[in-house]
């Protein structure tokens, strides 16, 4: 089987590290994986160094769009994927998440009747002001195999109307939906171990047995608008106050707050996804409007602030590992105080057993 899977911002690359690990260790022999990045991300730090670190075969093909508006970005990646596709003529193709990368893999596939594989399918913010949720919602709707990372995504996917029965031959008009647990749980697993050995972040920042808060920002809602940006920057001064806050900034947000400066908030590059494990495994609070992050701070344990009004990972929230605070300042430092004083110790299982690419892989094979 041949299979084209698309890759293109940072959280991508990261998710495809675990299903073409699981194709080299198990699959090898059935399974035939070519590689599309479509350089919606391009800086090192933002694409590069998950390629090395990560063992992820280079790709087959860069189409090299850069960044652009929405539908430029958008309509360079299709003309290229269409391209692709049909010399390629895979048995499938596979889309991650829910960047214009995605988008542009589900649009393209989707009109020349290449099956669609959409992996971490069915999470729903219920706020179409996002741009991910108008590339979730049309690539869920055009994939013929979904796979759900958490129960909320699969019950999204009944309520619009899937069959979850999973009967008869399956095809764009009749998908099939299973939920598996979540890849990147798979990936932060894996590496835990790996990073502990490897990485010296924390000795390099002074941090090492020290307390320190991770937080991260990128969301185009907090960076784009200046009330918003203030208010959330206002919050990590107040609170480096107290405690040092760790920020490895991405080029979004550092175009924004360029003149940002506070003397206890350590403004980092981008790191590596095993610096990025390593700040996550030894802080005591994460605040975040990353969907990946907010997860992993799950997976090691930690409390979670999260700077949106709402997310798609409603369960963590559920649990009480994490909050809500929107980019409203007081509530981001009460939230804060309060995790910082009374670390939650329920983080109960919600992301599968951390061998999710192994089960995808043997239902596209089973399936396609
Ligand atoms: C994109 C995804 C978002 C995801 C995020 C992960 C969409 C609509 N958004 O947002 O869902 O959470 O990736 O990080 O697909 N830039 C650089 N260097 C790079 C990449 C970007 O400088 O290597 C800067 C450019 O100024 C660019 C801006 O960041 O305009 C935004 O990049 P873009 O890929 O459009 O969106 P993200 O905010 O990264
Ligand atoms: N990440 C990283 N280095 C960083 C920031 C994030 O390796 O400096 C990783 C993080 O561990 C997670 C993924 O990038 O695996 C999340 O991506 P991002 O926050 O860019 O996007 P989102 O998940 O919100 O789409």
């Amino acid at each position: 089987m041949k299979i084209v899977t698309i890759i293109g911002a940072r959280p991508q690359i990261i998710k495809a590290a675990a299903l073409s690990r699981a194709i080299k260790e198990q699959f090898a022999d059935r399974i035939q994986e070519v590689i599309v990045h479509t350089g919606q991300h391009y800086d090192d730090n933002m694409s590069q160094v998950f390629f090395n670190e990560l063992g992820i075969p280079h790709p087959d093909y860069n189409l090299h769009v850069g960044s652009a508006s929405h539908g430029v970005q958008t309509a360079r990646m299709m003309e290229g994927i269409e391209k692709i596709l049909l010399e390629e003529k895979p048995d499938c193709i596979v889309l991650y998440g829910d960047t214009n990368s995605t988008l542009a893999g589900a649009v393209a596939a989707s009109k020349i009747h290449v099956p669609i594989v959409h992996i971490e399918a069915g999470l729903r913010s219920f706020n179409k002001n996002m741009p991910e949720e108008i590339n979730r919602i049309v690539c869920d709707h055009c994939s013929t195999l979904l796979f759900t990372p958490t129960q909320a995504g699969y019950d999204n996917l009944a309520k619009e109307g899937f069959k979850m029965d999973n009967d008869g031959p399956y095809h764009i008009d009749n998908p099939k939906v299973f939920h598996c647990g979540d890849i990147m749980y798979d990936n932060s697993l894996h590496f835990s171990a790996i990073a502990d050995q490897k990485v010296t972040l924390l000795k390099h920042l002074n941090l090492e047995g020290k307390p320190y808060v991770l937080a991260t920002l990128h969301r185009d809602s907090n960076t784009d608008n200046p009330d918003r940006l203030n208010a959330i920057l206002e919050a990590f001064t107040e609170l480096s106050k107290e405690i040092t806050i760790v920020l490895p900034m991405h080029p979004r947000t550092r175009k924004k707050a360029a003149d940002f400066h506070s003397e206890n908030v350590v403004i980092i590059e981008p790191v590596s996804f095993l610096e990025m494990i390593q700040l996550e495994k030894h802080a005591n609070l994460v605040i975040t409007d990353s969907g990946g992050v907010q997860k992993e701070s799950y997976f090691f344990k930690k409390p979670c602030v999260i700077m949106r009004p709402e997310t798609e990972w409603i369960e963590i929230v559920k649990t009480g590992a994490a909050s809500l605070a929107d980019a409203d300042s007081k509530t981001i430092l009460e939230t804060s105080r309060h995790y910082l004083q009374h670390p939650p110790v329920h983080f109960p299982d919600i992301f599968g057993d951390g061998h999710a690419a192994a089960f995808m892989l043997e239902q596209i094979l089973n399936s396609l």
